[in-house]
């Protein structure tokens, strides 16, 4: 395994709509280790291989093992090959999210309350994931990325670390939506 960089806003594969995978082989499976790592080296909760320069439609996942806060979701984790939202609730919710690719920023960002997530395991065997609140909102936001769209094209406002207002603070300090956002924990 290994850790890989993340790229940056400035760089075009993060624009690019990201192939899909056709062979579930010993490259994907480096790849996906890859991105374990990378992700635990960043203190994130979400990655898309987009992120690691590869234009592929691969996703990860991972939760925080906080029972209090993500009760029985706590620590859950998720690879998640060629994902599709197959099901999206009409309701929205409005959350913080971040994005390891664009650090020091954060945005608030309307997001279905709940999706269903469709695709394969490393293995090409079909999962199917039930996603509710935050969770939902970070398959939301990875599988974004796979076709080159950012949180910051969807936010109904963008702040630098910080420079948030305190209303905001207040607001996010003290719900479930606080920590960690969307991939990138704050500043
Ligand atoms: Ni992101």
């Amino acid at each position: 395994m290994a850790v890989r960089p993340v790229i940056q806003l400035d760089n075009p594969v993060l624009r690019q709509k990201a192939k899909r995978v056709r062979a579930f082989d010993a490259k994907l499976h480096q790849l996906l280790d890859d991105m374990l790592e990378t992700l635990e080296h960043e203190q994130g909760v979400g990655l898309a291989a987009p992120q690691i320069a590869v234009s592929q439609r691969v996703i990860i996942v991972v939760l925080p093992d906080d029972k209090e806060e993500y009760g029985d979701q706590a620590g859950a984790f998720y690879e998640v090959v060629n994902p599709e939202i197959v099901k999206i609730s009409r309701d929205m919710v409005e959350g913080i999210e971040g994005c390891l690719s664009i650090p020091g920023y954060f945005g608030l960002v309307d997001r279905a309350d709940s999706v269903v997530v469709q695709g394969f395991n490393r293995k090409g065997k079909e999962i199917r994931i039930k996603a509710y609140d935050w969770l939902a909102r970070v398959f939301q936001h990875e599988i974004d990325h796979l076709d080159g769209v950012l949180y910051t094209d969807k936010a109904k406002e963008v702040w630098k670390a910080g420079e948030e207002p305190e209303w905001l603070r207040e607001q996010y300090k003290t719900s479930n939506d606080d920590l960690p956002l969307a991939e990138d924990p704050p500043a």
